[in-house]
């Protein structure tokens, strides 16, 4: 039975809590942590939790014999209480984004790899219906090479979501819209496509006065072969967030659709109903997965530490988005495009060096400790 101890009770940990809970042949939840120590003990009651309730991660780490950490803290504590746990010799996964800078997940890796321990980062998104067929479909070859896609990674937040003390400023959450909701799409464009070799980003702050952040910003990411545009938002009502994938036999999209062209003699496009029903018959055919999301990514982490499956998403996978969001940065603020990857002495390695050179888009100024619901939405679900 693998003994887990999530840290932070704040509003994703319940998400965590409630996924470790389906898996009760596997593990449980035998310890809770949060400087506000009333939100560990009212989660194991609301949960029915056989655990403690912990004030401080040094003391839960010492005395609760876990073999593993659920870290749901702000991300400027992501590689502190990673780099703790894994010197301890537990099993970590970490929420998004896996840490403030490159050299704090060099940090992780390196102490998960002296402990031969398990480090997973979360981007449940990669366990969606939609994504793993469209995935599938691409690596058949059914749609040619692809030559260029998009992602509009929509999402929208009221003024008052920077009012929490750790949002809106570059030193605790370490960015804005790129780093704590694209981080998610991002993570699928260099599941579906790899690297790119080059960014040329812009990014600015329309419409949330208390973060220093960015609210909006767009970015190109050029490919040896392949050239993908992405739109980062938090101003967008609706949420319609969508992926387009167009090669050269053929397009999809993500919610699903497919359209096919052939070329008539004078270079304009004849529907090739034959390609479309193949490509839609082979999407059906694959079905549903059994767990999406963050049921589905933890159980994988279980299933891992138990040493029966691979684990998906390790600390080096993680790591390379974060890298595509500092080059993003880098390229917003010079002004130009970026080279990947970006070298250990480069200035947007270190966490100092992004908030030097990060502008302060407003001051934050209001600052609360905790909102009265910790009700959260993880953006429009690909099936809606
Ligand atoms: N995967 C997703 O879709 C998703 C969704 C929401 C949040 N997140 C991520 O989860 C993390 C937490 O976000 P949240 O919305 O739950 O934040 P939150 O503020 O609701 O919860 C964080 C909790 O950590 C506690 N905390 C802060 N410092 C601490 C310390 N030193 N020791 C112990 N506890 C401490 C706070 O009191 C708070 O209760 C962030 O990295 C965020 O980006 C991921």
């Amino acid at each position: 039975m693998i003994r887990i101890g999530i840290v932070g009770a704040g509003a994703i940990a319940a998400v965590h809590i409630d996924s470790f809970l389906q898996f009760g042949s596997l593990c449980e939840v035998t310890a809770v942590c949060d400087t506000f120590v009333e939100k560990a003990q009212a989660l194991i009651t609301e949960k029915k939790l056989e655990a403690k309730a912990y004030r401080d991660v040094q003391t839960m780490v010492d005395e609760a014999s876990l073999d593993a950490i659920s870290i749901c803290l702000p991300p400027n504590l992501h590689a502190k209480v990673a780099v703790e746990a894994l010197m301890n010799n537990m099993h970590v996964i970490v929420e998004k984004p896996m840490a403030s800078s490159l050299e704090e997940c060099d940090q992780m890796i390196a102490a998960a790899e002296k402990n031969n321990r398990l480090l997973c980062v979360v981007s449940q998104n990669r366990w969606k219906t939609q994504l793993v067929n469209v995935k599938q479909i691409l690596d058949e070859g059914l749609l040619g090479k692809v030559v260029h896609a998009s992602f509009d990674s929509l999402w929208w937040r009221g003024g008052v979501y920077y009012d929490l003390w750790w949002r809106g400023t570059w030193e605790q959450e370490a960015g804005g819209v790129f780093t704590s909701h694209s981080v998610h799409y991002l993570d699928l464009m260099h599941m579906l496509f790899g690297m790119p070799k080059q960014v040329q980003a812009f990014i600015s702050n329309i419409n949330h006065t208390n973060s220093e952040c960015e609210d909006i910003g767009f970015a190109v990411f050029t490919y040896e072969d392949k050239v993908v545009n992405f739109t980062s938002s938090l101003v967008s009502h609706g949420e319609k967030q969508a992926i387009v994938i167009n090669g050269e036999k053929a397009s999809v999209t993500i919610p699903f659709s497919v359209s096919a062209y052939n070329s008539l003699p004078n270079g304009f496009p004849e529907p090739n109903k034959e390609l479309e029903q193949q490509i839609q018959r082979r999407y059906e055919e694959l079905g549903n997965l059994a767990l999406e999301g963050h049921p589905a990514q933890l159980l994988n982490f279980l299933l891992a530490i138990d040493k029966k499956e691979a684990l998906v998403l390790d600390g080096r996978t993680g790591r390379q988005t974060i890298e595509l969001i500092h080059a993003v940065y880098k390229s917003a603020v010079q002004q130009q495009p970026i080279d990947l990857p970006l070298g250990s002495s480069d200035p947007f390695y270190t966490k100092e060096g992004l908030v030097r050179q990060m502008p302060k888009f407003h001051a934050k100024g209001k600052s609360v400790d905790n909102f009265s619901t910790s009700k959260i939405t993880l953006g429009r679900d690909f099936n809606a």
